[in-house]
């Protein structure tokens, strides 16, 4: 009968069959799908992967160290920090519409990965953590015109553009075998376990104009938030939690004097695929304490309010 143990090995073997003691590169996201693949890969053919971790400082707080330590240092891969902060946070200035956010992003990701993965020599395949749902229906899974990170890692095109073969060893596995999987491989329960984030990251998070001020206060508050959740142990049933930072100051008190801070909302929803979700009913407890903790140890914000908004009429990101 079927096991994840017996899965494992026979991927292996088919890993190898394929790929030989040839080279593979992979782009790692820190996603759960990328992780597994990369993981798995690295069981089968060790230092011929290479993965390319695409940092567009678009990161939740420590997230890009977080990850590079853990694959670098801990699970031994080869793993390149691609620190291209200026790049994209450069092409994003001036930049609020949604949609020109994610193409210039989206396009400077595929540039930025041919360039890394461009100066790895004799490179041959282009390894993706592409699971059974995206083979069957190719179609975004936000629902919408997004440019998903699914659609930056499996680049259509470029596979041939870059003259490489395509690995794809998760492909015939669905989400919750894919979190078995990387269990089996012994990834840590609280990186399975990871709520999704979109490929462009805060900047959808960030509605209107993007700045690394604005960003770095998103970063602090979106920590807040989650350590608040994970402490009243909410973060397992709940899809996705985040912050985002709103476009607008607002006039607060802060001892004797007055403050002009930004505004955020605090998103959480639970859901099934993305595609329809409900508003996480929060106690009014939890939510008043953690407005409080943002305000105090969060410079740069002054009010906290907490979005009811359910998929559809609305949309799980802000943008
Ligand atoms: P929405 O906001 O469309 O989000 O209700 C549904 C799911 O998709 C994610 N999302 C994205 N993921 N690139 C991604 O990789 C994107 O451009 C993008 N837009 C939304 C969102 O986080 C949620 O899980």
């Amino acid at each position: 009968d079927w096991t994840m143990e017996a899965y494992r090995a026979e991927a292996v073997k088919k890993i190898r069959e394929q790929v030989g003691d040839r080279k593979v590169i992979c782009a790692l996201s820190g996603g759960v799908d990328s992780s597994v693949a990369a993981v798995l890969l690295h069981e089968a053919i060790g230092e011929n992967l290479t993965c390319v971790f695409v940092d567009h400082g678009l990161l939740r707080l420590n997230e890009a160290e977080e990850v590079v330590a853990m694959f670098r240092d801990h699970m031994n891969l080869r793993v390149i920090h691609a620190q291209e902060q200026d790049l994209f946070l450069g092409a994003l200035e001036g930049v609020s519409d949604p949609e020109v956010k994610r193409k210039t992003i989206g396009k400077l990701f595929i540039d930025v990965f041919q360039r890394y993965a461009g100066e790895i020599e004799g490179a041959e395949f282009l390894a993706q953590g592409t699971l059974y749902p995206d083979v069957i229906e190719s179609v975004s899974f936000s629902g919408g015109p997004s440019v998903t990170i699914k659609s930056h890692h499996n680049v259509g095109g470029l596979p041939e553009k870059m003259g490489l073969k395509l690995v794809e060893p998760l492909r015939e596995l669905f989400k919750d075998e894919v979190r078995e999987l990387g269990r089996e491989l012994g990834l840590p329960p609280h990186f399975i376990g990871r709520h999704p984030f979109p490929g462009p990251g805060l900047a959808i998070r960030c509605p209107g104009e993007i700045t690394r001020e604005k960003l770095d206060i998103l970063r602090k508050a979106d920590a807040v938030y989650i350590d608040q959740i994970r402490k009243h142990g909410l973060y397992d049933e709940i899809w996705q939690a985040f912050v985002a930072i709103l476009p607008v100051r607002t006039v607060g008190v802060m001892g004797d004097g007055r403050t002009y801070d930004f505004a955020c909302a605090l998103r959480a929803v639970t859901s099934v695929d993305g595609m329809t979700a409900d508003y996480y009913p929060f106690s009014h407890d939890f939510l008043g304490e953690t407005a409080t903790r943002i305000i105090n140890e969060v410079r740069g914000i002054n009010r906290v309010t907490y979005d009811i908004t359910s998929k559809p009429p609305g949309t799980i990101e802000w943008e």
